[in-house]
């Protein structure tokens, strides 16, 4: 039998280290956070990060389209051009920058945006 030991994240103020820049794949990371919900121990929340440039952008991994987590394949987040995010399902493209569909069967709807930011360091921090 395993030992289910709870590590607390390391935080930098309010905000929680997640993970650093050099672990995100060209394709995309996705990422199961526990422990973030106060009150609900057991809630984990499904994100997945992607590079845009010199930023990094942060999405809950849920298609608005069905509701269906985007990556059919693990950390695979972009289209073959590695130009827009795009849903494994049914193929709907998102705007990085601001998780705009620009084209599939959701047009005009909008993934929803988590608060990253990228530390001096390359950490890579989760909050506002
Ligand atoms: S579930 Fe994502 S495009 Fe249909």
């Amino acid at each position: 039998m395993t030992e289910n030991r709870y590590e607390p994240p390391e935080m930098r103020g309010k905000r929680r280290v997640i993970c650093h820049i050099s672990e995100i794949p060209e394709t995309g990371k996705g990422l199961s956070i526990k422990k973030i919900i106060k009150g609900d121990p057991d809630r984990s929340l499904d994100l997945f990060l992607v590079t845009d440039g010199d930023e990094v952008q942060g999405y809950f991994n849920i298609c608005p389209h069905q509701g269906t987590p985007l990556d059919l394949k693990p950390d695979v987040f972009l289209d073959v051009e590695k130009k827009y995010i795009q849903c494994s399902t049914h193929g709907a493209k998102f705007q990085k920058d601001d998780g705009l569909c620009i084209s599939g069967p959701c047009v005009g709807s909008k993934l929803m945006k988590i608060p990253i930011h990228l530390d001096s360091d390359g950490s890579i921090l989760l909050g506002e």
